[in-house]
């Protein structure tokens, strides 16, 4: 699939199929996340892959009330779990690389298994300290996001986004730009 495409036409999916998902896939995506840039080279990335239907039920029990992506874990093939140890990155006037790295990780992720013909959904919006117990994740780590990943049941619809006469500046804060 183009790049261009890929961008243009990812989106977060809250609907599957549970049908699962080859293994040669599987890796594919991950090797996308693997050669990910981050904060020197540090990597400080790690993913737990869950499968079993009882422990996705358990994360999707996690995700505070209200959040739209409760059925896309309990329902897509497997829930990838993105964690990350803080000093393993940078912290620079207060902001912590870490947050930085794993998102890069997950964006280049989400890419690829949008190039595979999968679906993902990045979520943030859950309890990590029951998450963290469900998944035995030591404390020096923190757990940034889960996704659901699978094959879609459901195409999404791009939400608006801004101009970019919004949020692109020429030469100093806050003057317009043509573009
Ligand atoms: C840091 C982050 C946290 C998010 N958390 C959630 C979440 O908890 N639940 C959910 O359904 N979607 C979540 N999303 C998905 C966003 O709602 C989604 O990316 C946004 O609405 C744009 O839609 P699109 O991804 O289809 O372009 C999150 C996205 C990001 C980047």
């Amino acid at each position: 699939m183009e790049l261009y495409t890929a961008l243009e036409n990812r989106r977060s999916i809250r609907k599957y199929n549970t049908d699962p998902i080859p293994e040669e896939k599987l890796k594919r995506i991950l090797e996308a996340a693997r050669i990910a840039p981050s904060w020197k080279n540090q990597q400080c990335w790690s993913f737990i892959i869950v499968r079993d239907a009882a422990k996705k039920t358990r994360l999707a029990d996690t995700l505070h009330k209200g959040n739209p992506a409760v059925k896309a874990i309990q329902q897509a093939y497997a829930t990838l779990v993105l964690c990350a140890d803080p000093s393993a990155s940078g912290n620079i006037d207060g902001k912590e690389y870490y947050l930085f790295d794993a998102a890069l990780a997950m964006q280049q992720l989400m890419l690829a298994a949008h190039a595979e013909g999968l679906g993902t959904c990045c979520v943030a919006w859950f309890d990590e300290q029951a998450a963290r117990e469900i998944l035995n994740v030591p404390p020096q780590q923190k757990i940034v996001a889960l996704t659901p990943l699978g094959i879609p049941a459901k195409e999404g619809t791009m939400p608006p986004r801004k101009k970019l006469s919004d949020f692109v500046f020429a030469e100093e804060w806050g003057q317009k730009i043509e573009l």
